[in-house]
């Protein structure tokens, strides 16, 4: 096993409007205040490639790709995220928050379209070797509470967002097996609430798991 690099990896997951992108800016900007350099960033996506690829992704129709086809897309564009950019900030010291990894994967393309796990266990083993979040804040919400409000906050849909609640319920129970399976590494975040309660909610599990004195 690699020896543990000195920064730290937070990853942020969870369906469609739990409010992710917000919590993860808001968390970076609670740990610079503390001293730490923070990298923000996300997936699919992150860097040049893994950008292009997210534009063949969110784009299109439903059916576009077969489930296996997208699965290798995602870990193309995690390969050069992990790669190119959080491996080697991590060295430097830095804490990197990304929002979405590859848990991802195994909801939307495991649980979301039906790919198997043992693919996509042999899938993140090749191209992740044992490289694993410190921490995962699973943003959980009832998926009618998500879609009501990315549908008040942009009129336009990407093509995740159009494959059906059915799809979107796996998703969310495939994210909640996920955390009971690694408690160590994941904690379930209710994000129902107001965005300062589950802020508050996120503050203190980065504390408690991580170790941080908050400024
Ligand atoms: P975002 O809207 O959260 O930025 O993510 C883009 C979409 O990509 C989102 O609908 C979830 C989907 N996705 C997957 O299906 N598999 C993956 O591995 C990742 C990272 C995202």
């Amino acid at each position: 096993m690699a020896a543990p690099l000195p920064g730290k990896f937070i990853t942020f997951e969870g369906g469609e409007g739990a409010g992710k992108s917000t919590q993860a800016r808001a968390l970076a900007d609670d740990l610079r205040r503390t001293g730490l350099d923070v990298v923000v960033t996300r997936e699919p996506g992150g860097t040049p490639g893994g950008e292009a690829i997210r534009t063949l992704l969110v784009e299109g129709d439903a059916g576009r790709w077969d489930p296996f086809t997208e699965a290798l897309l995602h870990f193309a564009a995690r390969r050069e995220h992990v790669v190119r950019l959080i491996q080697p900030k991590l060295a430097a010291g830095s804490w990197v928050i990304s929002d979405r990894f590859a848990d991802s994967t195994v909801a939307y393309q495991g649980a979301g379209q039906g790919l198997d796990d043992a693919s996509l266990t042999k899938l993140r083993s090749l191209v992740l070797g044992d490289f694993m979040p410190d921490l995962t804040l699973i943003l959980d919400l009832p998926t009618e509470v998500g879609f009501r409000r990315i549908k008040a906050s942009r009129p336009d849909s990407s093509r995740y967002e159009r494959m059906g609640a059915d799809f979107h319920e796996r998703l969310r129970r495939r994210f909640l097996d996920i955390a009971r399976q690694e408690p160590r590494r994941c904690v379930v975040v209710d994000a129902a609430a107001t965005a300062e309660a589950v802020q508050a909610a996120i503050v203190a599990a980065v504390g408690q798991q991580l170790g941080v004195r908050w400024a």
